[in-house]
């Protein structure tokens, strides 16, 4: 099937890339099983140059670490509403496969949304929502009875910090959990400079000052550096160079994921 996917909605293919690489390696962070099959069937997948190829630990980790979180909250939580925000063709669903009480949405773009119901098809529980997360509408129809699970990951980055305070404003409502990944604001020049980003018209827009203003006073629960998370999960000289890269100014800080809960 062919859709036209526009500068950032390119980028979950990247991603579902690098998961099907990291699979397919002999020491896996993510262990994606779905992502090489769904890869196969999408039509023109991208190649993975050497840069993006290199991403590869370190958007592996950040998919497991919100794995695990949202396992985390699954195991607490038998009913609840689970929303993960610019899902691309990301398998968390079938990864997590969640029981019967909770409610499950996922949300991105009209194009990437047309893609996903092709190559997924429909399952019990879950909603694929085409929408913009900076549209205020979509969100008057998400259950608000039961304990909510808010995922966005690498989202934010692609919205402008207006998109960022209306997404996350209307993600933190009473009994609210967002966890999401997020950037120094150093990191959204240099992304402009990465060839692929530029190949694809895009870039990011904000920083982790904007989440942390559109968060306001909702408790900041945790927040990890991606950085760090990385170089524990890899050996050898790539370990050694993030570790590296860690010590130096700003570095351990370049992407980090945070949990916000709103009681
Ligand atoms: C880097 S990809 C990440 C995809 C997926 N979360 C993953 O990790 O594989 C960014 C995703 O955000 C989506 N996106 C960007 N802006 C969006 C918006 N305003 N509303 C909904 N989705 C958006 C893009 O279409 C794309 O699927």
């Amino acid at each position: 099937m062919t859709v036209h996917l526009q500068q950032e909605q390119q980028t979950m293919l990247w991603t579902l890339a690098m998961h099907a690489h990291d699979a397919a390696s002999t020491r896996p962070i993510l262990g994606d099983r779905y992502a090489a099959d769904l890869l196969d069937r999408v039509d023109d997948p991208p190649r993975l140059g050497l840069s993006l190829a290199g991403n590869t630990p370190l958007i592996c980790a950040r998919a497991k670490l919100i794995d695990d979180a949202a396992r985390a909250f699954l195991a607490r939580h038998d009913e609840a509403v689970v929303l993960h925000l610019g899902c691309g063709l990301d398998s968390r669903l079938l990864r997590l496969d969640p029981g019967p009480g909770i409610r499950w949405f996922d949300v991105d773009q009209d194009p990437v949304i047309e893609l996903r119901r092709e190559l997924y098809g429909e399952r019990e529980g879950a909603t694929s929502v085409a929408a913009s997360v900076t549209d205020p509408g979509w969100w008057a129809q998400v259950p608000d009875d039961v304990p909510r699970l808010v995922l966005a990951e690498g989202l934010l980055m692609y919205l402008d910090p207006e998109g960022v305070h209306t997404a996350v404003t209307h993600a933190l409502t009473p009994g609210s959990t967002l966890v999401a990944d997020t950037v120094a604001p150093w990191v959204t020049w240099i992304a402009g400079l990465q060839p692929a980003m530029r190949a694809a018209d895009t870039g990011f827009l904000s920083s982790t000052n904007d989440l942390a203003a559109a968060a306001g006073a909702v408790n900041l629960e945790d927040e990890l550096s991606l950085v760090d998370a990385t170089a524990t999960r890899t050996g050898g000289l790539t370990s050694t160079a993030i570790r590296l890269f860690a010590l130096a100014s700003g570095g351990r800080d370049a992407m980090v994921l945070r949990t916000y809960r709103r009681p």
